[in-house]
This record gives structure tokens, C-alpha cells and sequence, in this order.
């Protein structure tokens, strides 16, 4: 049945009925809408446009569709047009003309944008709990790594020590801020839009801040044409997301790398990998790479919705049914994806001895090498040159700088001492790194004590 038969006399045209229809999508949120409708109702009683008892007959209606629909006692008609007329036209159905009342002051244009917007406020409460479990995860590391020495490296060139503490910590500021982006959308989009009608309001005397209150928003919105045709929280939404994805997969790339028999960092858990049906050696960090790609999805529906916004005229059209589809995927592909990452990296092994081993090649520490020469009144510039000489030497002999002798250093400066060996011990170059943000143990573990309260308050 549809909604809007009134008006038209030629028969429907089933291709076009399919081209239209979102109820294979949108019945996702059948529960927002039943929410929305039992709020809306319970207002019209309050402002005496329904009666006390119609709203009683038409709340029990909705609330036994509703549990009907979770038991699976109903099933919803894929025929329908969409959720709104569905659960509608089963209100009439079963309870008869009082059912019809049910949409008095409301249009599909107000009531799809609230839908919406309950479903993905739900959705957003979930993803955060997802990001802060990722960030429990990568704490625990950290926690445990404070002097697990690894090679930092730019350029994927090996640069300066640091330790998986400092590493993974980098990753913690990004999932703080993903977070941090999750609280702000909610907070901006925690308007409700029910009561703006079609387009221009209604005459009927509705109390939209109560309506609003009942459904946990913090206010209506003010102004209607904006109410029914806003869909900035999904474009936001869609970017964080896209963000929360792209940093995802900057650390499944190094994970991937990592893992790698050049590498040999970590080894994923056996249950994080799959084999090949032909090479009997592999084991493949395909979930780690699924996710690197998946963030392509997540990026295309935010190209998506912004395309799809950018020559809408105002207030409400059709075209912004194609919200729906992509947004769904993308939180649905983006939670899926925060769940699996925090499993692979909880359960993945660190090669400790290797990552340590390789911090000490490849010259990491000629920082500090020339940082010795400062410290005993050398100019950096000219420090930097001098360091520059010694690692020319070293590769030439094959050598590291711990390797040279004494005889070897005076040769090149005579102001290296003995004490140079110290100066340049791992350890040394980690553990001297105590400026704020540094890989320092000791300023590593405040940063960790910091991290531990604010997961601990929120
Ligand atoms: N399925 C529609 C959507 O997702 C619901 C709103 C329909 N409104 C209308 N005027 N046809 O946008």
C-alpha cells in the first residue's frame, strides 16, 4: 500500500517502484522509527491534538510491532516502500482508523531525518567504545615496551632509536583525536528535527522541545528547511571515519612490513592469518591488509555523500535517500575493522631481540655521536661533518660507529674519549630522550600515566 496513492490514477510501474524503494536498506533502523513515532505521539496527546486515549492505542500498537519485529513474529515486507510506511501501514492494519492518526503534523521528510540521525547517534556511542578498546589494546603495549628498543624510522630509512612504547604511543594520539572527532559530531548533530514537516513546519500547536527531550536530544533545531535537508553529521562522520580508516591502515602497512620475513618485527597470531593454496610456507597478513584496503570504501563514501550534497537545492530531495547505503557500509566497515585490529595487534608477538638488533645497525645513532662532539664545544655544523667522515669510514670498512677503536676515533677528531662508547649505547640515545614527547623511559612512563587517567575518566 502505499502512502501517497491519493493523487495518482495510472497503475505502478514495478521498475520504478524498485528504483525508488529504500526499504532494503532503510529497515535497518525500524526501531528509530518506531522510537520517533511513540515520542511524536505522546506529544500530540501532551498538546491535545490526539486524545489520551488514542495515543494509548496507537503506543501499544507500535511498541507490540516492535517487539513482533524482534521476536520475528513480523516480518518486514520487502515490498513495502520503505520503514515509515511499513511499520505505518501495519499500525492501520492492526488497530484500524486510529492508527491513521498517527502521522498528524509530521512529514517522511522529518521523520527520515530523524531516523537518521538516532541511528547514527547509537552508531557513533558504538564506534567510540571500538576506538577505546583499540586504545586499551595499543596501552597494554605500551605499558609493557617502555625500553623495547626498535629503530625509528623517516623515510623508511632507519633514523634514531626509539621504543615500541614511543611508536605505538603515536598511534594513541591518533585514535585520542579519532575519539575526540567522535565526541564533537555528536555533540554538533544532538538537534532534533521532528516538527519541521515537510519543509515549513506545521499548524498544528507541537511542542518540539519536548518532543526533543523525550528522544534525548539536547534542543529542536531551529530553523525547518534546514531540519528536513541537513546532512552535514554524515558528511562529518564520513571524513572521521575516513580518518579513523586511513590511520588504521598506516599501521596495518607497518604491521604488514613487520611482519615480513626481511623484517621479522612481530608475527601475527596464526588465527589473524591465512595460508595459500599453493606455497605450503606462507602464512599472510591478510587482515592487516583487508583493512589497509577496506579504507578505499570507507574514502568513497565520503566522496559519495559530499557529491551527492553539493547541488541539492533546498529543502528536502530524493536524491538524499542515497545517504543511506553508503553510510551504512561505512560504519559498518570501519567498526568491523577497529574489532579486528584491536584482536590482531593483542594477540600479535614481538621479536624483541631482532627490532633490537636492527636499532643498532644502520647508523641510528650519529646523532648522537655528533651531539658528543657539541657537548665538548664543537659547532653542530661542524660536529655533523665530522660524524659524517666517521660513518664513510664505517662503511667502508663494514663496520658499525660502536666497532671503531679508539685510535680510529682520535683519528678522525681528537676530541673523542673513551666515555664516547657510552655516549652512544643504545640505551643511552633512548634513555637520554627526555624532552616531553620523547622516547626517554622515564618521560615515556608520565605520558603512559597520563594516557591511563583519561582512559580511566571517559
Ligand atoms: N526513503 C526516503 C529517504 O530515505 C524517506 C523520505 C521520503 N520523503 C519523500 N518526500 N519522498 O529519504
Amino acid at each position: 500500500m502505499k502512502l501517497w496513492g491519493g493523487r495518482f490514477t495510472k497503475e505502478e510501474n514495478e521498475l520504478v517502484n524498485h528504483f525508488n524503494a529504500s526499504i532494503s536498506f532503510d529497515q535497518r533502523f525500524y526501531r528509530q522509527d518506531i522510537r520517533g513515532s511513540i515520542a511524536h505521539v505522546t506529544m500530540l496527546a501532551k498538546q491535545k491534538i490526539l486524545t489520551d486515549e488514542e495515543k494509548a492505542q496507537i503506543v501499544e500498537g507500535l511498541e507490540r510491532i516492535l517487539s513482533d519485529v524482534e521476536n520475528g513474529l513480523l516480518s518486514i515486507d520487502p515490498a513495502a516502500e520503505d520503514i515509515h510506511s511499513f511499520v505505518e501501514a501495519t499500525l492501520i492494519d492492526r488497530i484500524g482508523d486510529v492508527g491513521k492518526k498517527l502521522h498528524t503534523g509530521r512529514s517522511r521528510n522529518d521523520q527520515v531525518a530523524l531516523d537518521m540521525k538516532l541511528y547514527v547517534r547509537d552508531e557513533i556511542g558504538e564506534l567510540d567504545l571500538l576506538v577505546k578498546e583499540l586504545l586499551q589494546a595499543i596501552l597494554k603495549i605500551m605499558e609493557e615496551n617502555l625500553t623495547t628498543y626498535m629503530p625509528g624510522f623517516t623515510h623508511l630509512q632507519k633514523a634514531q632509536p626509539v621504543t615500541i612504547a614511543h611508536h605505538f604511543g603515536a598511534y594513541f594520539e591518533m585514535f585520542l583525536r579519532d575519539r575526540s572527532r567522535l565526541f564533537d559530531i555528536r555533540k554538533r548533530m544532538n538537534t532534533c528535527p521532528l516538527g519541521a514537516g515537510a519543509l515549513a513546519g506545521t499548524t498544528y500547536p507541537l511542542d518540539r522541545e519536548y518532543t526533543a527531550a523525550l528522544l534525548d536530544f539536547d534542543c529542536a533545531t531551529r530553523n525547518s528547511m534546514d531540519s528536513v535537508s541537513d546532512r552535514d553529521y554524515l558528511i562529518e562522520l564520513a571524513s572521521a571515519m575516513a580518518t579513523v580508516m586511513m590511520h588504521l591502515s598506516r599501521f596495518s602497512e607497518e604491521i604488514i612490513l613487520w611482519n615480513s620475513n626481511e623484517y621479522q618485527f612481530v608475527e601475527l597470531d596464526d588465527a589473524y592469518s591465512t595460508g595459500s593454496s599453493i606455497m605450503p610456507q606462507k602464512k599472510n597478513p591478510d587482515i592487516a591488509e583487508l583493512v589497509r584496503g577496506k579504507t578505499g570504501r570507507v574514502y568513497g563514501a565520503l566522496t559519495s555523500i559530499l557529491t551527492t550534497m553539493k547541488g541539492i537545492p533546498l529543502a528536502y530531495n530524493k536524491d538524499m535517500q542515497e545517504d543511506k547505503e553508503m553510510i551504512f557500509d561505512a560504519i559498518d566497515t570501519t567498526k568491523g575493522c577497529l574489532g579486528l585490529f584491536t584482536g590482531m595487534i593483542s594477540t600479535m608477538k614481538f621479536h624483541k631481540d631482532i627490532m633490537k638488533k636492527s636499532a643498532v645497525k644502520g647508523f641510528t645513532n650519529a646523532t648522537d655521536a655528533a651531539d658528543y662532539l657539541v657537548n665538548h664545544g664543537i659547532p653542530f655544523r661542524d660536529a655533523h661533518g665530522i660524524v659524517g667522515r666517521l660513518v664513510l669510514y664505517c662503511l667502508d670498512k663494514g663496520i658499525s660507529l660502536d666497532d671503531m677503536s679508539l685510535e680510529e676515533y682520535k683519528a678522525i677528531s681528537p676530541v673523542f674519549e673513551k666515555d664516547i662508547y657510552d655516549a652512544i649505547s643504545l640505551k643511552t640515545c633512548v634513555d637520554k630522550r627526555t624532552t616531553l614527547g620523547a622516547p626517554g623511559p622515564s618521560v615515556m612512563e608520565q605520558v603512559i600515566k597520563s594516557y591511563q587517567k583519561m582512559l580511566t575518566e571517559n
